[in-house]
């Protein structure tokens, strides 16, 4: 298989929805990344493209975050969802697109990219607990990872890390 990571175009949009869909057990997450387009909360959505059956097998959603360090506004970006189709599991494809996601973020400027999940799977990308431990969130504790972009933090204290509104809807994690 060829896999061709791109930033999703207007038409890939019936696409996403049935990679969601078929990902997630509930369409929680199909109707996150509708609510985050619809709000403009999105700054990009990355998509696994397989080039010779010409249908996306996965993707990456990135929204925007309110984070603050001693008082001030960084940026921060929230990485959620990442889902590929069963059939094309296990061939490195999620971590193509998260390697995808964390290069743009940092070329973007991004100071700090959040994400919730298997500290397992994310260590890999030196996503780090310690690194999100200390931001006030709903989600905080051992599955909220941080990975810092640009190679260091403002001093001060930890204040919010506040996820778009539209994931205030999930009911399960993020
Ligand atoms: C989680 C998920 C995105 C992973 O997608 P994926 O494309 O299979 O992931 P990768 O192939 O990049 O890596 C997954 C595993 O396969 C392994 N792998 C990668 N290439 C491989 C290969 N050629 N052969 C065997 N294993 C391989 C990786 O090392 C990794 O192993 P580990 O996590 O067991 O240590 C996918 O399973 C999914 O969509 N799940 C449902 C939705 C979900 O839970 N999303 C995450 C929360 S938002």
């Amino acid at each position: 298989m060829t896999i061709a990571i791109r930033p999703a175009a207007p038409a890939d949009a019936a696409d996403i929805d049935a990679v969601l869909t078929g990902c997630f057990p509930r369409p929680d997450e199909a109707m996150l990344v509708k609510q985050l387009a619809i709000d403009g909360e999105l700054v990009l959505v990355l998509v696994a493209h397989d080039e010779e059956r010409r249908e996306v097998a996965g993707l990456v959603a990135l929204s925007r975050m309110q984070a603050e360090i001693g008082g001030d506004a960084v940026p921060a970006v929230a990485m959620a969802p990442v889902a590929v189709l069963p059939e094309f599991r296990r061939a490195g494809v999620a971590e193509a697109l998260i390697a995808g996601a964390i290069e743009q973020m940092r070329k973007a400027g991004a100071l700090l990219l959040f994400v919730l999940g298997e500290p397992g799977f994310y260590e890999r990308f030196g996503f780090s607990a310690e690194t999100a431990q200390g931001f006030d969130s709903p989600y905080a504790g051992p599955f909220f990872m941080a990975l810092e972009l640009q190679g260091g933090l403002p001093c001060g204290p930890k204040g919010a890390a506040r996820h778009a509104d539209a994931f205030a809807a999930l009911a399960g994690d993020a």
